[in-house]
């Protein structure tokens, strides 16, 4: 079946994560080269696609579309994740078991010197909604190690990085905002970098997503 036949009827599945996915590949679609995604966290539950997303089976489906020599690297702390995740995309994704900030560290292992990421997908560290600090520190772990093998160029999609808002209610029961809109989950620490470093905000749903993180 054609990636886009089964892309498209998968997009429904995606739930929450539909608009930013779509936009995700129609991203890679304008690279006429061959591209890189590194992604953290695979897919550990099959058809998954409301839940986690399915994201590492999805980049699987369109690398192989391409058929030019692009690359999907994943990596897992659990080797269980990383056994289900093999066991549904083929092999030509990379899938490692280790934990994610010191694979990306040794990303020089597998690109030539002038090879730079075109995706960076970051979900691994699964987040708590009430203390989501642990989790976003892994991710702005994740982009630091990743910061030599990325250019201006790279789209930085963080997962489950929805806006979060503080408020109040009014006496009538109206929500008051009380501060400007922030991104809250695996996003809160990496979108303060971003907006520190003047990175490019490219879109903001149930994720986020950045350009321009470096020079
Ligand atoms: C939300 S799931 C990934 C879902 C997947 N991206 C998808 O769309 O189906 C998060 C994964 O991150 C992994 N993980 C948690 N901490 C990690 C770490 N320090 N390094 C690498 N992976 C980690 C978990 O084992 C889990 O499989």
């Amino acid at each position: 079946m054609n990636f886009f036949d089964w892309f498209n009827n998968v997009l429904d599945k995606l739930d929450k994560r539909s608009v930013s996915i779509k936009k995700t590949i129609d991203f890679l679609e304008t690279k006429k080269d061959p591209i890189i995604i590194l992604e953290t966290g695979c897919l550990r539950k099959i058809d998954s696609f409301t839940g986690d997303g399915q994201s590492t089976l999805i980049f699987d489906k369109y690398v192989q579309h391409r058929n030019d020599g692009s690359k999907v690297f994943s990596v897992d702390i659990n080797p269980a994740h990383v056994d289900i995740c093999k066991s549904v995309v083929s092999e030509r994704v990379h899938v490692e078991v280790e934990d994610s900030v010191r694979f990306i560290s040794k990303m020089d292992r597998y690109l030539d010197k002038k090879e730079k990421i075109s995706l960076l997908y970051l979900d691994s560290f699964d987040v708590n909604w009430l203390y989501p600090f642990e989790s976003s520190a892994h991710h702005l772990k994740e982009l630091t190690a990743a910061i030599p093998y990325i250019n201006k160029d790279t789209l930085l999609v963080v997962d489950d990085a929805p806006i979060a808002m503080q408020g109040y209610r009014d006496e009538k029961n109206n929500f008051k905002l009380i501060k400007n809109a922030s991104i809250g989950g695996k996003g809160y620490l990496i979108h303060e970098y971003a907006q520190s470093v003047g990175a490019e905000f490219y879109f903001s749903h149930y994720q986020i997503a950045y350009k321009n993180l470096t020079k």
